[in-house]
């Protein structure tokens, strides 16, 4: 989710009014998901580098994220969506990380949207990670260094049980992942957009669905 500040510069707002808008535009966007029938969506709120941002507007997305978590989880249950959250969680607040296990707790058994929010995430931070556990394990004596394969890594990511995702929508006109499911993207694909997040709707994500559709998937196998 990309472009806010954009977004507020071109009206000569605060950058803060970018981000607010950018909220309305999760709203729209996970309603919008679930009526064009999406599974698992994963949104990349906050990374592990926007900690470096000026303090006051690292507090300003905190308090957004209370006020979003506060004022939607119970909305997003009735919609039948689960919400899950990754990344490092020790590094937020001791009273969002309780509303966020709130969250994950209270919509644990819902089916119809796997709603993943990335939040001071890092891919390569979570590589590193399970690289860290799987080592442990070894130091331990529970694992041998010869049966760490593709699913024992995958298993001590963070996205566990969520599958790949198929397609990877950036928005605001950058191309880069920056550090977005790193591991998990190997065969995403990629679509760009010209679209600010906070204007970001229901029609520019089924524009980049159909894109997808339009794209020959192969896995490294050869083209016919
Ligand atoms: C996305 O918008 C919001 C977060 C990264 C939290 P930006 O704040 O990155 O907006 P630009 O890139 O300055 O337009
Ligand atoms: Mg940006």
């Amino acid at each position: 989710m990309d472009g806010n500040g954009r977004w507020a510069r071109a009206r000569a707002l605060p950058r803060t009014a970018g981000h607010r808008r950018g909220a309305e535009a999760v709203r729209r966007t996970v309603r919008g998901a679930v009526e064009l029938g999406v599974r698992y969506l994963t949104l990349y709120g906050f990374s592990s580098e926007n900690w470096k941002r000026p303090p006051a507007e690292v507090d300003d997305l905190m308090a957004l994220l209370r006020f979003y978590l506060r004022s939607e989880i119970a909305d997003l249950h009735e919609h039948g969506i689960r919400v899950k959250v990754i990344g490092e969680r020790e590094r937020l607040a001791t009273d969002i990380v309780a509303l966020i296990e709130q969250a994950e707790r209270q919509t644990e058994g819902n089916e119809r949207l796997m709603l993943t929010v990335a939040l001071s995430y890092g891919g390569r931070g979570e590589i590193v990670r399970a690289a860290r556990e799987l080592a442990q394990e070894v130091a331990a004596g529970r694992l041998a260094p010869g049966d760490i394969d593709e699913p024992a890594f995958q298993s001590h990511l963070a996205t566990q049980g969520i599958p790949d995702p198929d397609l990877v929508i950036r928005t605001s006109g950058e191309q880069r992942l920056s550090n977005f499911l790193l591991w998990q993207s190997a065969y995403a694909e990629l679509v760009f957009v010209e679209t600010l997040w906070p204007d970001f709707d229901k029609e520019d994500m089924e524009r980049a669905i159909r894109e997808f559709h339009r794209r020959e998937r192969r896995y490294g196998a050869a083209g016919g």
